[in-house]
């Protein structure tokens, strides 16, 4: 792959946001094509937002919440991953292949696995390839601004 990926880590504020804060502390390596949004829950988390990531060339994303009984929210994780299956369908359907798109479930203790699953979904879209729908690097990178927009918006709604 002549380009590094752009792999988008869609996190829960309650478990894998704070798993992978704890990955930064323990100084934990993992490729740095993987840039970490927060939302309030998994379950804030929309096919669209998802499809909307692809359509502005992200090459891969990985929804991360926390472990199942253990949402903060009761079932929005749970929520997620039925979404994020109904969007791997999509994915399959228009030709950019589900296997971009990836959900997680831990801990926030798990700061170690964060970056062991950064890690993976990196290697899984390093050999997929770039996406098909692939930009210049540039207007992806602030199509990833654009996108870290309706995540803080999701943050701060939740914290009025
Ligand atoms: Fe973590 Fe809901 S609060 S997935």
């Amino acid at each position: 792959m002549d380009q590094e990926p752009v792999i988008l880590a869609l996190c829960c504020h309650y478990c894998a946001y704070a798993a992978a804060d704890m990955a930064g502390s323990m100084r934990l390596q993992y490729p740095s094509s993987v840039r970490i949004l927060r939302f309030p829950c998994t379950g804030k988390i929309e096919v669209n937002y998802v499809l909307s990531a692809f359509e502005r060339g992200i090459d891969g994303v990985m929804v991360a919440g926390c472990l199942e009984g253990g949402c903060h929210y009761l079932e929005g994780n749970l929520r997620a991953r039925r979404r994020m299956e109904r969007a791997k369908q999509l994915l399959d359907e228009i030709g950019i292949g589900s296997g971009r798109l990836e959900m997680f479930n831990l801990s926030s203790a798990e700061g170690p696995r964060f970056a062991e699953i950064a890690t993976q979904m990196h290697n899984r879209i390093v050999k997929l390839g770039l996406s098909p729908l692939r930009r210049a690097r540039s207007e992806v990178l602030s199509g990833v601004a654009v996108m870290a927009q309706a995540s803080a918006a999701a943050i701060a709604g939740e914290t009025k």
